[in-house]
């Protein structure tokens, strides 16, 4: 197992780490444009396996020859939006990093699955798929399985219990408008309606669905990336070792859900050939409503962009 990370920045970085700590592949490369960051952080994450106890070789590079081979890549390639630049101008400058990237990742690793993190998520992923030429179940979106931590950890934090007794999901764009499904969201099976009134739910929704912003505000010069970074590495996990998770990822529809033509964060089965099914639940009436204008929000988007 190979596997490259494009963008040696925070997520890029992290999500490197935590995949070599779980020795989820023999060799990670991580490439960036900036000459040095990639050789200089995969050289320090090295440095850590003696003390870790890992033998995932880490190497950096600002070219693709040494991702050749590579099974999977995840791609945090991208800027962050800066004063004076527009959502607009921030979905060009990405798809165009983002399409790049997938161009050259495909020249050296014709089989490779792609993991894409670069925002804005549904649309880059989008990109991606457009550029690789890839089947849509090889091209697979992070988003998500984070948004679902955040709302699991809100919810653990308001209850007093522990995250891991949260099941959960959260569906939609990766954007103000995703679906945090309340009716499936069960704390050791007890239904969450059974133990926190309306008000509460809705806030832990509100502040789901404004997890990305909250932590922004806090940061000030950049986004999270501890929690994406285990996101995407969970992801890649359940590749790697065939688990078969049933995780909410962003995947292509082709009608499913009534939507067609875009991606979007619906709950999929991640094994060894990549995305192997999407689960189409049932919704209510609300759920599906709020599902769709989840859609046309993205749709609006990626009408936006010549692909
Ligand atoms: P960052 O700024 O720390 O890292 C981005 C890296 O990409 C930089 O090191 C930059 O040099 C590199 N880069 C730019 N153009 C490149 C190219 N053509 N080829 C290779 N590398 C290139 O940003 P961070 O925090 O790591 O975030 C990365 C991306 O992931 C952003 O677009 C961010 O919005 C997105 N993101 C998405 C999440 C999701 O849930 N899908 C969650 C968190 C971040
Ligand atoms: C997040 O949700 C910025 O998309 C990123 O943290």
């Amino acid at each position: 197992m190979k596997i490259t990370v494009v963008g040696a920045g925070n997520v890029g970085a992290t999500a490197a780490q935590r995949l070599a700590e779980r020795e989820l592949a023999e060799e990670i490369v991580l490439v960036d444009v900036v000459e040095g960051l990639p050789q200089g952080k995969g050289l320090d994450m090295y440095e850590s396996a003696p003390v870790l106890g890992f033998d995932t070789k880490i190497t950096g590079a600002n070219g693709y020859d040494e991702t050749a081979g590579s099974d999977i890549a995840i791609i945090t390639a991208g800027l962050a939006r800066k004063p004076g630049m527009s959502r607009d101008d921030l979905l060009q400058k990405n798809s165009a990093i983002v399409g790049g990237v997938t161009e050259l990742l495909l020249a050296h690793s014709p089989d490779i699955i792609l993991i894409v993190v670069s925002n804005p998520l549904d649309i880059m992923c989008s990109v991606a798929l457009a550029k690789s030429g890839r089947p849509s179940n090889k091209v697979i979106g992070m988003a998500g399985v984070l948004d679902t931590a955040r709302y699991r950890a809100f919810i653990a934090m308001e209850l007093g219990v522990s995250v891991r007794d949260i099941q959960a999901m959260v569906l939609g764009g990766h954007g103000d408008s995703m679906v945090p499904l309340v009716r499936y969201t069960t704390v050791s099976g007890i239904p969450l309606s059974q133990l926190l009134d309306q008000e509460r739910i809705d806030a832990i929704v509100q502040r789901t669905r404004g997890g990305g912003l909250e932590i922004v505000n806090y940061l000030k010069t950049g986004s999270a990336y501890y929690a994406p970074s285990a996101a995407a590495a969970e992801m890649v996990e359940s590749i790697v070792r065939n688990q078969r998770r049933l995780l909410p990822c962003a995947a292509y529809l082709t009608g499913q859900f009534g939507i067609d033509g875009i991606y979007m964060g619906v709950p999929c089965i991640l094994g060894s050939d990549g995305l192997e099914k999407i689960v189409e639940i049932d919704l209510s009436d609300d759920e599906h409503e709020a599902l769709q204008s989840s859609a046309a929000a993205v749709k609006e988007t990626l009408g936006k962009l010549e692909l």
